[in-house]
């Protein structure tokens, strides 16, 4: 089965690590965003995946020399100018033929960090078709939905209405569009690839308009590692044990002084932590330094800490 994986956004809200490396490609544990998501979607029988590039697509073909991440093929295709999520999915799905391919695919969002089965996603989706579905999407419950495409769904699973980033107050549903998705086809109908098109605001909107959206909430472990807060949460979740997913803490190249103190931090490869320095609930990057004396809180290191620095709160890039 073929996925689109969408890559190509800017990540503006994790500037400055951003400025040089994409979203997908930063370190998630000891992998990176994409390679987990690409594990999973190898669990669930994802053979081939395009990556849906734009902005910085050099780091992603440096990233996979042979064309292969966990066993699953990638083919490219890279927008001249941001086609937004829709218009990015069409060009994408084109670049490998799937709309001459009468096959169902899976769409999902490259900055999402979950445990579901897509395998299970999909079996979902394929009873969802006998009732008329066309798309399938994946849906979390979260305690403020106001920052996310909000979903309300019938008894039968039928998406009623798709409220992007609504008002407080205004639905009482809890459960938010999760960023992963199962299509027919005949979705590419709506998604002509060309220009900017947004799939949150006006493919959805539409889809449910023809009662041809479905939706499965799960429980599963999700986040939308696209924020500070959440990207930090996302990485300190694979080594404390809230998961089923898990990752060693301090890489085995890294060097870290036996007089340095690391509590809740994921050191990356070859990474230095200097003698006295002390490091809490924080991700220094493969490659990353921490100086002598220097403390480190809540923060993610992708350059180097001078020696007797503090930093606390903060994203720091090379
Ligand atoms: P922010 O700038 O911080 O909002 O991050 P972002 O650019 O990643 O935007 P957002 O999180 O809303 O995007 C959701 C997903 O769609 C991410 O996986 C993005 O990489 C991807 N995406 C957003 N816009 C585009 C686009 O124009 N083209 C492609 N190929 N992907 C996009």
């Amino acid at each position: 089965m073929f996925a689109v994986v969408l890559v190509g956004g800017f990540g503006t809200r994790l500037r400055p690590l951003t400025n040089t490396t994409p979203k997908p490609l930063l370190p998630l544990g000891q992998r990176t965003i994409l390679e987990w998501m690409l594990t999973h979607l190898a669990r669930g029988e994802v053979t081939d995946a395009v990556l849906a590039l734009g902005f910085k697509p050099e780091p992603f073909l440096a990233a996979f020399p042979d064309n292969t991440c966990a066993g699953v093929r990638l083919h490219y295709a890279i927008e001249s100018t941001p086609l937004d999520t829709a218009g990015a999915i069409g060009f994408a799905a084109r670049s490998v033929g799937l709309h001459e391919r009468n096959e169902t695919f899976v769409v999902a969002n490259g900055d999402i960090v979950t445990e579901l089965s897509i395998a299970d996603l999909v079996s979902a989706h394929r009873d969802n078709v006998q009732a008329g579905a066309l798309a399938t999407i994946h849906l979390t419950p979260v305690a403020d939905p106001t920052q996310f495409g909000v979903v309300e769904r019938d008894a039968q699973s039928k998406v009623t209405g798709f409220l992007e980033k609504p008002a407080p107050g205004t639905t009482t549903s809890v459960h938010v569009n999760a960023g992963t998705y199962v299509f027919e086809p005949a979705v590419l109908d709506l998604l002509p690839g060309d220009a900017p098109l947004s799939v949150e605001r006006t493919t959805f909107p539409q889809l449910v308009q023809r009662g041809a959206l479905y939706a499965q909430p799960t429980e599963d472990y999700w986040l939308d590692a696209g924020r500070p807060e959440t990207y930090r949460r996302g990485n300190l979740d694979l080594i404390n044990g809230s998961r089923r997913d898990r990752d060693d803490a301090v890489h085995a190249t890294a060097q870290v002084d036996a007089a340095a103190r690391i509590v809740n931090s994921v050191i990356g490869a070859g990474a230095r932590v200097a003698a006295g320095a002390q490091v809490n609930d924080s991700v220094i990057f493969p490659g990353a330094s921490v100086g002598r004396n220097a403390r480190v809180s809540a923060a993610c290191v992708m350059g180097n800490v001078a020696s007797e620095a503090v930093v606390h709160d903060s994203l720091v890039a090379d």
